[in-house]
Protein backbone atom coordinates (compact mmCIF):
# COMPACT_ATOMS: atom_id res chain seq x y z
CA UNK A 1 0.00 0.00 0.00
CA UNK A 2 0.99 4.18 -0.44
CA UNK A 3 1.68 3.99 3.20
CA UNK A 4 4.33 0.98 2.99
CA UNK A 5 5.59 2.31 -0.15
CA UNK A 6 5.74 5.99 1.73
CA UNK A 7 7.92 4.53 4.61
CA UNK A 8 10.42 2.64 2.32
CA UNK A 9 11.19 5.81 0.21
CA UNK A 10 11.95 7.32 2.90
CA UNK A 11 13.83 4.90 4.83
CA UNK A 12 16.05 4.97 1.98
CA UNK A 13 16.50 8.44 1.35
CA UNK A 14 17.48 9.06 4.88
CA UNK A 15 20.35 6.49 4.25
CA UNK A 16 21.50 8.29 1.09
CA UNK A 17 21.43 11.49 2.93
CA UNK A 18 23.38 13.97 0.71
CA UNK A 19 24.69 11.78 -1.71
CA UNK A 20 21.06 11.53 -3.72
CA UNK A 21 18.63 14.22 -5.23
CA UNK A 22 15.15 13.60 -6.30
CA UNK A 23 13.89 16.06 -8.72
CA UNK A 24 10.20 16.47 -9.77
CA UNK A 25 8.34 17.46 -12.41
CA UNK A 26 5.06 19.58 -11.73
CA UNK A 27 3.09 16.77 -13.83
CA UNK A 28 4.13 14.26 -10.99
CA UNK A 29 1.25 12.65 -8.88
CA UNK A 30 1.08 13.53 -5.07
CA UNK A 31 2.67 10.63 -4.22
CA UNK A 32 6.13 11.03 -5.91
CA UNK A 33 6.23 14.76 -5.92
CA UNK A 34 5.61 14.52 -1.99
CA UNK A 35 9.42 13.25 -1.80
CA UNK A 36 11.09 15.21 -5.03
CA UNK A 37 13.52 17.58 -2.71
CA UNK A 38 12.98 20.01 -5.80
CA UNK A 39 10.07 20.46 -8.12
CA UNK A 40 9.89 22.58 -10.62
CA UNK A 41 9.03 22.92 -14.59
CA UNK A 42 11.48 21.76 -17.12
CA UNK A 43 13.75 24.73 -16.94
CA UNK A 44 14.29 24.60 -13.47
CA UNK A 45 14.45 20.97 -13.48
CA UNK A 46 17.64 21.23 -15.76
CA UNK A 47 18.84 24.02 -13.61
CA UNK A 48 18.43 22.08 -10.10
CA UNK A 49 20.47 19.00 -11.61
CA UNK A 50 24.05 21.31 -11.54
CA UNK A 51 23.07 22.44 -7.90
CA UNK A 52 23.27 19.85 -5.39
CA UNK A 53 27.26 18.79 -6.86
CA UNK A 54 27.61 16.60 -3.77
CA UNK A 55 24.77 14.09 -5.31
CA UNK A 56 26.22 11.08 -6.65
CA UNK A 57 22.92 9.90 -7.85
CA UNK A 58 20.14 12.04 -9.42
CA UNK A 59 16.66 10.48 -9.47
CA UNK A 60 14.62 12.18 -11.97
CA UNK A 61 10.83 11.95 -11.73
CA UNK A 62 10.14 13.18 -14.90
CA UNK A 63 9.97 11.65 -18.63
CA UNK A 64 13.40 10.46 -20.52
CA UNK A 65 14.42 13.47 -22.52
CA UNK A 66 14.49 15.47 -18.77
CA UNK A 67 16.73 12.91 -17.22
CA UNK A 68 18.95 12.85 -20.90
CA UNK A 69 19.32 16.32 -20.23
CA UNK A 70 20.02 16.05 -16.57
CA UNK A 71 22.77 13.90 -17.44
CA UNK A 72 23.95 15.94 -20.02
CA UNK A 73 24.26 18.87 -17.81
CA UNK A 74 25.62 17.02 -14.88
CA UNK A 75 29.49 15.54 -13.94
CA UNK A 76 30.50 12.36 -15.24
CA UNK A 77 30.75 10.86 -11.78
CA UNK A 78 26.68 11.41 -11.47
CA UNK A 79 24.46 9.18 -12.28
CA UNK A 80 20.68 9.91 -13.29
CA UNK A 81 18.55 7.71 -12.64
CA UNK A 82 15.01 7.95 -14.39
CA UNK A 83 12.57 5.51 -11.92
CA UNK A 84 10.55 3.58 -14.85
CA UNK A 85 12.65 3.47 -18.53
CA UNK A 86 8.71 3.52 -20.15
CA UNK A 87 8.19 7.08 -19.32
CA UNK A 88 8.92 8.79 -22.85
CA UNK A 89 6.88 11.70 -24.05
CA UNK A 90 4.88 11.55 -27.63
CA UNK A 91 5.81 14.68 -28.56
CA UNK A 92 9.61 14.10 -28.17
CA UNK A 93 8.64 10.91 -30.26
CA UNK A 94 7.35 12.85 -33.20
CA UNK A 95 11.30 14.47 -34.57
CA UNK A 96 13.56 11.76 -35.02
CA UNK A 97 16.92 12.53 -36.11
CA UNK A 98 16.67 11.03 -39.61
CA UNK A 99 13.71 13.08 -40.45
CA UNK A 100 15.31 16.33 -39.22
CA UNK A 101 18.29 15.27 -40.75
CA UNK A 102 16.92 14.85 -43.99
CA UNK A 103 14.76 18.16 -43.74
CA UNK A 104 18.34 19.84 -42.67
CA UNK A 105 19.50 18.44 -46.49
CA UNK A 106 16.82 19.76 -48.26
CA UNK A 107 16.59 22.96 -46.94
CA UNK A 108 20.71 23.72 -47.11
CA UNK A 109 20.01 22.74 -50.88
CA UNK A 110 17.17 25.23 -51.54
CA UNK A 111 19.04 28.33 -49.43
CA UNK A 112 22.62 27.58 -49.70
CA UNK A 113 24.91 27.38 -46.47
CA UNK A 114 26.88 31.07 -47.03
CA UNK A 115 25.23 33.89 -44.54
CA UNK A 116 23.74 37.14 -45.73
CA UNK A 117 25.27 40.54 -45.74
CA UNK A 118 24.25 40.80 -42.07
CA UNK A 119 25.94 37.23 -41.36
CA UNK A 120 22.71 35.71 -40.41
CA UNK A 121 22.60 31.96 -41.28
CA UNK A 122 20.41 31.08 -43.78
CA UNK A 123 18.05 28.70 -40.76
CA UNK A 124 18.75 28.19 -37.34
CA UNK A 125 17.91 25.06 -35.92
CA UNK A 126 15.47 25.54 -32.67
CA UNK A 127 14.41 22.42 -30.06
CA UNK A 128 12.18 22.40 -27.69
CA UNK A 129 13.47 20.76 -24.60
CA UNK A 130 11.23 18.11 -25.32
CA UNK A 131 12.89 16.23 -27.86
CA UNK A 132 16.02 13.82 -27.94
CA UNK A 133 19.37 14.13 -26.80
CA UNK A 134 20.81 13.62 -30.53
CA UNK A 135 17.90 16.20 -31.49
CA UNK A 136 19.81 18.66 -29.45
CA UNK A 137 23.42 17.60 -30.17
CA UNK A 138 22.21 18.51 -34.10
CA UNK A 139 21.45 22.34 -32.66
CA UNK A 140 24.70 22.05 -31.19
CA UNK A 141 26.94 21.01 -33.95
CA UNK A 142 24.35 23.52 -36.19
CA UNK A 143 24.29 27.18 -35.01
CA UNK A 144 20.86 26.17 -33.15
CA UNK A 145 19.76 26.53 -29.33
CA UNK A 146 17.33 24.61 -27.45
CA UNK A 147 14.24 26.34 -25.42
CA UNK A 148 11.80 25.33 -22.62
CA UNK A 149 8.48 26.99 -22.54
CA UNK A 150 9.65 29.47 -20.56
CA UNK A 151 11.72 30.88 -22.53
CA UNK A 152 10.97 30.34 -26.08
CA UNK A 153 10.53 34.24 -26.50
CA UNK A 154 14.18 34.65 -25.55
CA UNK A 155 15.44 31.96 -27.24
CA UNK A 156 13.74 32.97 -30.63
CA UNK A 157 15.27 36.29 -30.14
CA UNK A 158 18.71 34.92 -30.00
CA UNK A 159 17.95 32.81 -33.34
CA UNK A 160 16.50 35.90 -35.23
CA UNK A 161 19.47 38.09 -34.47
CA UNK A 162 21.97 34.89 -35.79
CA UNK A 163 19.53 33.12 -38.45
CA UNK A 164 17.21 34.63 -41.31
CA UNK A 165 14.99 32.03 -40.33
CA UNK A 166 14.38 29.29 -37.78
CA UNK A 167 13.47 25.59 -37.75
CA UNK A 168 11.70 24.45 -34.98
CA UNK A 169 10.92 21.51 -34.06
CA UNK A 170 9.13 19.25 -32.44
CA UNK A 171 6.17 21.63 -31.18
CA UNK A 172 4.69 23.43 -33.99
CA UNK A 173 2.01 24.89 -30.99
CA UNK A 174 4.89 26.34 -29.28
CA UNK A 175 6.82 27.35 -31.94
CA UNK A 176 3.81 29.01 -33.41
CA UNK A 177 2.20 30.41 -30.73
CA UNK A 178 5.91 31.90 -29.37
CA UNK A 179 6.72 33.20 -33.16
CA UNK A 180 3.01 34.93 -33.42
CA UNK A 181 3.34 36.98 -30.36
CA UNK A 182 6.64 38.46 -31.33
CA UNK A 183 4.96 39.70 -34.35
CA UNK A 184 5.81 37.07 -36.94
CA UNK A 185 2.88 36.67 -39.67
CA UNK A 186 1.34 33.15 -39.76
CA UNK A 187 1.77 33.43 -43.94
CA UNK A 188 5.42 33.14 -42.76
CA UNK A 189 5.32 30.26 -40.54
CA UNK A 190 4.46 26.93 -42.79
CA UNK A 191 5.07 23.48 -41.22
CA UNK A 192 7.15 20.78 -42.07
CA UNK A 193 5.40 17.54 -43.17
CA UNK A 194 8.56 14.58 -42.91
CA UNK A 195 6.51 12.49 -45.67
CA UNK A 196 6.36 15.20 -48.12
CA UNK A 197 8.76 16.40 -50.76
CA UNK A 198 9.90 20.53 -48.96
CA UNK A 199 7.17 19.39 -46.16
CA UNK A 200 4.95 19.71 -48.06
CA UNK A 201 5.46 23.44 -48.86
CA UNK A 202 6.97 25.24 -52.27
CA UNK A 203 9.96 26.80 -52.74
CA UNK A 204 8.94 29.79 -52.54
CA UNK A 205 6.68 29.87 -49.02
CA UNK A 206 9.99 28.26 -47.60
CA UNK A 207 12.08 31.28 -48.85
CA UNK A 208 9.62 33.45 -47.71
CA UNK A 209 9.20 32.27 -43.82
CA UNK A 210 10.51 33.23 -40.87
CA UNK A 211 9.52 29.79 -38.73
CA UNK A 212 9.12 26.59 -39.90
CA UNK A 213 7.50 24.64 -38.02
CA UNK A 214 8.00 20.86 -36.89
CA UNK A 215 4.54 19.06 -37.37
CA UNK A 216 5.08 17.48 -33.41
CA UNK A 217 2.25 18.31 -30.76
CA UNK A 218 1.76 17.17 -27.38
CA UNK A 219 -1.41 15.06 -26.94
CA UNK A 220 -2.30 16.45 -23.74
CA UNK A 221 -2.53 19.80 -24.76
CA UNK A 222 -3.84 19.59 -28.25
CA UNK A 223 -7.38 18.24 -26.09
CA UNK A 224 -8.41 21.48 -25.31
CA UNK A 225 -10.57 23.53 -27.04
CA UNK A 226 -12.40 26.95 -27.34
CA UNK A 227 -15.35 25.80 -26.76
CA UNK A 228 -14.30 24.71 -23.10
CA UNK A 229 -13.11 28.06 -22.79
CA UNK A 230 -16.27 29.61 -24.06
CA UNK A 231 -18.06 27.42 -21.28
CA UNK A 232 -15.97 28.54 -18.40
CA UNK A 233 -16.42 32.15 -19.09
CA UNK A 234 -19.95 31.62 -19.53
CA UNK A 235 -20.32 29.60 -15.88
CA UNK A 236 -18.19 31.87 -13.74
CA UNK A 237 -18.22 35.00 -15.17
CA UNK A 238 -14.40 37.17 -14.63
CA UNK A 239 -12.83 33.62 -14.48
CA UNK A 240 -9.19 34.17 -15.54
CA UNK A 241 -8.12 31.74 -18.22
CA UNK A 242 -4.94 30.50 -18.51
CA UNK A 243 -2.71 27.70 -20.46
CA UNK A 244 -0.14 26.36 -21.33
CA UNK A 245 1.39 27.62 -24.83
CA UNK A 246 1.43 23.75 -26.01
CA UNK A 247 -2.06 24.10 -26.78
CA UNK A 248 -3.34 24.94 -29.66
CA UNK A 249 -3.18 28.45 -31.03
CA UNK A 250 -6.69 29.45 -31.13
CA UNK A 251 -6.87 28.43 -27.64
CA UNK A 252 -4.04 30.09 -26.57
CA UNK A 253 -5.58 33.44 -28.59
CA UNK A 254 -9.28 32.97 -26.70
CA UNK A 255 -7.29 32.79 -22.55
CA UNK A 256 -6.38 35.47 -20.88
CA UNK A 257 -2.57 33.96 -20.55
CA UNK A 258 -0.62 31.57 -21.57
CA UNK A 259 3.06 30.45 -19.55
CA UNK A 260 5.16 27.44 -18.54
CA UNK A 261 4.06 25.42 -15.46
CA UNK A 262 6.15 27.64 -13.45
CA UNK A 263 4.66 30.74 -14.99
CA UNK A 264 1.28 29.07 -14.33
CA UNK A 265 2.31 28.65 -10.62
CA UNK A 266 3.51 31.90 -10.01
CA UNK A 267 0.31 33.46 -11.89
CA UNK A 268 -1.57 32.04 -9.45
CA UNK A 269 0.22 32.43 -6.18
CA UNK A 270 0.29 36.04 -6.97
CA UNK A 271 -3.17 36.62 -7.87
CA UNK A 272 -5.92 38.37 -5.05
CA UNK A 273 -7.71 35.81 -2.85
CA UNK A 274 -10.69 34.78 -4.38
CA UNK A 275 -9.78 34.67 -7.68
CA UNK A 276 -11.38 32.01 -10.21
CA UNK A 277 -8.84 30.14 -12.92
CA UNK A 278 -9.56 27.53 -15.28
CA UNK A 279 -6.68 25.95 -15.84
CA UNK A 280 -5.26 24.73 -19.13
CA UNK A 281 -2.66 21.83 -18.05
CA UNK A 282 -2.05 18.41 -17.02
CA UNK A 283 -4.95 17.32 -14.49
CA UNK A 284 -1.88 16.52 -11.93
CA UNK A 285 -0.67 19.83 -11.70
CA UNK A 286 -4.22 21.72 -11.67
CA UNK A 287 -5.69 19.22 -9.07
CA UNK A 288 -2.29 20.08 -6.84
CA UNK A 289 -2.02 23.84 -7.43
CA UNK A 290 -5.74 23.78 -6.23
CA UNK A 291 -4.90 22.16 -2.81
CA UNK A 292 -2.40 24.18 -2.56
CA UNK A 293 -3.91 28.31 -2.91
CA UNK A 294 -7.26 27.47 -1.29
CA UNK A 295 -8.40 30.89 -1.14
CA UNK A 296 -8.96 30.93 -4.86
CA UNK A 297 -11.86 28.32 -7.23
CA UNK A 298 -9.34 26.61 -9.60
CA UNK A 299 -10.16 23.47 -12.32
CA UNK A 300 -8.69 21.86 -15.46
CA UNK A 301 -10.56 23.31 -18.68
CA UNK A 302 -11.01 19.81 -19.58
CA UNK A 303 -13.83 18.29 -17.91
CA UNK A 304 -12.14 14.80 -19.08
CA UNK A 305 -9.12 13.85 -16.32
CA UNK A 306 -6.09 14.23 -18.74
CA UNK A 307 -3.01 13.06 -17.00
CA UNK A 308 0.16 12.68 -18.98
CA UNK A 309 -0.09 9.03 -19.39
CA UNK A 310 3.89 8.85 -19.66
CA UNK A 311 4.79 11.37 -16.62
CA UNK A 312 2.22 9.00 -14.72
CA UNK A 313 4.16 6.16 -15.44
CA UNK A 314 7.01 6.98 -12.67
CA UNK A 315 4.77 5.05 -9.77
CA UNK A 316 5.93 5.15 -6.37
CA UNK A 317 6.95 1.62 -6.35
CA UNK A 318 9.69 2.30 -8.93
CA UNK A 319 10.88 4.96 -6.98
CA UNK A 320 11.63 2.82 -3.95
CA UNK A 321 12.60 0.44 -6.49
CA UNK A 322 15.87 2.61 -7.65
CA UNK A 323 16.35 4.26 -4.00
CA UNK A 324 16.33 0.52 -2.71
CA UNK A 325 19.07 -0.44 -5.38
CA UNK A 326 21.07 2.61 -4.41
CA UNK A 327 20.95 1.51 -0.69
CA UNK A 328 22.31 -1.87 -1.88
CA UNK A 329 25.15 -0.74 -4.42
CA UNK A 330 23.29 -1.09 -7.56
CA UNK A 331 21.95 2.28 -9.79
CA UNK A 332 19.24 0.80 -11.40
CA UNK A 333 18.10 2.71 -14.63
CA UNK A 334 20.55 4.70 -14.97
CA UNK A 335 20.40 6.91 -18.48
CA UNK A 336 23.45 7.59 -20.37
CA UNK A 337 24.10 9.88 -23.19
CA UNK A 338 26.65 9.10 -25.76
CA UNK A 339 29.70 11.29 -25.04
CA UNK A 340 29.88 12.42 -28.44
CA UNK A 341 26.01 13.50 -28.51
CA UNK A 342 26.08 14.93 -24.84
CA UNK A 343 29.26 16.84 -25.77
CA UNK A 344 27.38 18.76 -28.82
CA UNK A 345 23.79 18.68 -27.28
CA UNK A 346 25.97 20.39 -24.26
CA UNK A 347 26.89 23.64 -26.11
CA UNK A 348 22.98 23.74 -27.42
CA UNK A 349 21.78 23.63 -23.61
CA UNK A 350 24.69 26.26 -22.88
CA UNK A 351 23.66 28.89 -25.13
CA UNK A 352 20.39 28.52 -23.93
CA UNK A 353 21.05 28.91 -20.59
CA UNK A 354 23.23 31.75 -21.54
CA UNK A 355 20.81 33.64 -23.99
CA UNK A 356 19.34 36.56 -21.78
CA UNK A 357 15.83 38.08 -22.26
P1 LIG B 1 7.21 23.00 -18.83
O1 LIG B 1 7.52 22.34 -17.53
O2 LIG B 1 8.44 23.60 -19.42
O3 LIG B 1 6.10 23.99 -18.73
O4 LIG B 1 6.79 21.88 -19.88
C1 LIG B 1 5.59 21.22 -19.83
C2 LIG B 1 5.69 19.88 -20.40
O5 LIG B 1 4.93 19.46 -21.21
C3 LIG B 1 6.76 19.05 -19.95
O6 LIG B 1 6.70 17.85 -20.59
FE1 LIG C 1 5.28 15.07 -23.49
FE2 LIG C 1 2.98 16.43 -23.35
FE3 LIG C 1 3.56 14.61 -21.50
FE4 LIG C 1 4.92 16.92 -21.58
S1 LIG C 1 2.75 16.67 -21.12
S2 LIG C 1 5.77 14.84 -21.31
S3 LIG C 1 4.97 17.28 -23.81
S4 LIG C 1 3.22 14.21 -23.70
Amino acid sequence: GEAELDARIVAAKETLGDRLVILGHFYQRDEVVKHADFVGDSFQLANAALTKPDAAAIVFCGVHFMAETADILSRSDQSVILPNLAAGCSMADMADIDSVTDCWEQLEELFGTEPDDDGRQPVIPVTYMNSSAALKAFCGEHGGIVCTSSNAATVLEWAFERGQRVLFFPDQHLGRNTAKAMGVPLEQMPMWNPRKVLGGSSEQELLDSRVILWHGFCSVHKRFTVNQIEKARAEFPGVRVIVHPECPMPVVDAADEAGSTDYIRKAIAAAPDGTTFAVGTEINMVNRLAAEFPQHTIFCLDPVICPCSTMYRIHPGYLAWVLEGLVAGEVRNRITVDRDVATHARVALERMLAAKP
